[in-house]
């Protein structure tokens, strides 16, 4: 027998045709209230062959078209999650998300895109890349790559080029923090945010000032002798956040290339970015969905699975002080887009910090929450637009990686990305339902109300009425090509006038003085 998806009201499904795949076909999402980040209408969208064909107020169907039914749904570009970590290998464990769980809880939550970050193998970024390909091959949606530069020297500045040139990698991230594994100085910072303005890369930062953190630790460690969950609060304050955040600011400033601060996690740091942005810097500030709806007294909690399930870097800090600043600054532009940092270990994996929270790996989940929830926690309550949520959770992330229009927007001729969110639909996150093979997660017991019930991924049924339609392989690599014309228009320019401005000649008489 063919299982079609159960929102599919009208079909023309054969044995042997890939319905039960999720794909097949012609599909037309009916009279839904369809959302882009400027403009929301009641439209029809015909898909085909993967792509967005027609978008019409009244569009028929054909005998072999399939038809979903979303009246009274909204219907938004697939969302894009810029920043997770997949198998990532880290502080002895490797995240236990694959690219084949953690994209069935993204497209479970609407998400149908992510980019990932692929970290150096043996020193070589090239290897890291074909490694992370490697692991890509379970894809079930399309997902591209940033690069972690962990080290500076001329064999990094090359593979940086012939990622950027050749294998569609248009990012780079420093980690300001991690001493002694993944932390690089300010001198490889400057070194790197020059070379990224050369190739046409953004430069990303995870900011956090890791000589400070190493002292900070070692002091709750072994003079306060707090060695739980709460210890890795405590050992790293967002003072040290925003003094790295103010650090790295200031030196792509100097160099005048765009920065991209990841996990903007508290209200000082983000505050930093509002005065770079004020000052005119190209400066992009992501925050998380942890970081705008959870409260650091999690890391208290008695419970240690609980309190290490919290445990990631920066850390979650106050929500009434930092939480409530950074959805402000989001609703207001100062902060661009909403990440997951989605970087994941299991309760066995976080138990080898039990006796001490500097070996307890750091990540928490969120690529299937982070539309609910911040569907819940901003458009329902009137914080932001419908518009402006596709803008932060989708468009945004495609203009900066230079994706867009491919991805990002429900436009003819776009991939037919896209979900349907029933806003009526109440339920509860438990990691008892989730897709991810974590088993536990932060957001657990936050109530939803808006809830993603079909997700189309190139043109396939992927995800309908709590039914995961999809399979591994069938996700695609997305090249993401230098020189975003969204972070780097009016660059040269800028920068012609600045030299201009240095080689002005200073007419000095020299020979009157030492005549
Ligand atoms: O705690 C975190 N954030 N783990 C993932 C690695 C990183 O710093 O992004
Ligand atoms: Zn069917
Ligand atoms: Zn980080
Ligand atoms: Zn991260």
């Amino acid at each position: 027998a063919v299982l079609c998806p159960p929102s599919v009201v009208s079909q023309t499904c054969k044995e042997g045709d890939k319905c039960s795949e999720g794909g097949g076909g012609k599909l037309l999402i009916k009279g839904g209230i369809v959302v882009n980040e400027d403009v929301e209408m009641i439209s029809d969208i015909l898909i085909d062959n993967g792509h967005i064909q027609l978008i019409a107020t009244e569009i028929a169907a054909d005998s072999e078209t399939r038809v979903v039914d979303a009246r009274g749904k909204y219907v938004m570009p697939g969302g894009i999650d810029p920043h997770t970590h997949l198998e990532m290998p880290f502080m002895g464990e490797v995240a236990c998300d694959t690219f084949a769980t953690g994209h069935q809880a993204a497209l479970a939550g609407g998400t149908t895109m992510h980019i990932d970050f692929a970290l150096p193998v043996d020193g070589s970024l090239v290897k890291g890349w074909e490694e992370w390909r490697k692991k890509a091959a379970k894809a079930n949606m399309d997902y591209g790559f940033h690069m972690a530069v962990t080290a500076w020297n001329d064999k990094v500045a090359e593979e940086m080029e012939y990622l950027a040139k050749n294998k569609g990698v248009n990012s780079y991230k420093f980690f300001m923090a991690y001493k002694g594994a993944l932390m690089v100085t300010d001198e490889q910072l400057v070194e790197g945010f020059r070379h990224c303005k050369k190739i046409g890369a953004l430069a990303q930062v995870h900011a956090e000032n890791g000589d400070a953190v190493a002292a900070g630790q070692k002091y709750i460690a072994e003079e306060l002798q707090i060695l739980g969950p709460e210890g890795h609060a405590l050992s790293r304050p967002a003072i040290l956040e925003v003094e790295a955040t103010e650090r790295a600011i200031n030196l792509a400033a100097w160099v005048n290339t765009p920065l991209y601060v990841v996990h903007v996690m508290s209200k000082g740091a983000m505050e930093a970015v509002a005065r770079a942005r004020q000052a005119g810097y190209r400066i992009i500030g992501e925050p998380t969905a942890a970081g705008l709806t959870l409260d650091e007294s999690k890391m208290w909690d008695p419970d240690f699975k609980t309190a290490a399930a919290h445990v990631m870097s920066p850390p979650i800090r106050k929500h009434d002080v930092d939480g409530i600043a950074l959805q402000n600054a989001l609703k207001n532009r100062v902060l661009s887009l909403v990440a997951t940092d989605h970087a994941v270990f299991n309760s066995t994996q976080k138990a080898k910090g039990k006796h001490d929270f500097r070996v307890l790996p750091n990540g928490v989940n969120g690529l299937e929450e982070r539309i609910p929830v911040l569907w819940t926690t901003m458009v329902n309550t009137g914080k932001i637009t419908p518009m402006d949520f596709v803008r932060i959770t989708s468009t945004e992330a495609a203009r900066i990686f230079n994706v867009y229009p491919q991805k990002g927007v429900i436009r003819e001729g776009s991939d037919a990305d896209l979900y349907v969110l029933d806003p009526t639909v109440e339920y509860t996150i438990s990691p008892q339902t989730h897709h991810s093979a974590l088993d536990t997660n932060v957001f657990e017991g936050i109530k939803c109300r808006g809830k993603v019930v079909t997700t189309i991924s190139r043109g396939d049924i992927v995800w309908d009425n709590n039914q995961l339609f999809t399979k591994d392989g069938r996700g695609q690599y997305i090249e993401t090509k230098p020189f975003s014309p969204y972070l780097f228009g009016g660059l040269e320019q800028e920068e012609a006038l600045k030299r201009a401005e240095m080689n002005a000649p200073v007419k000095r008489n020299l020979d009157k003085i030492y005549a």
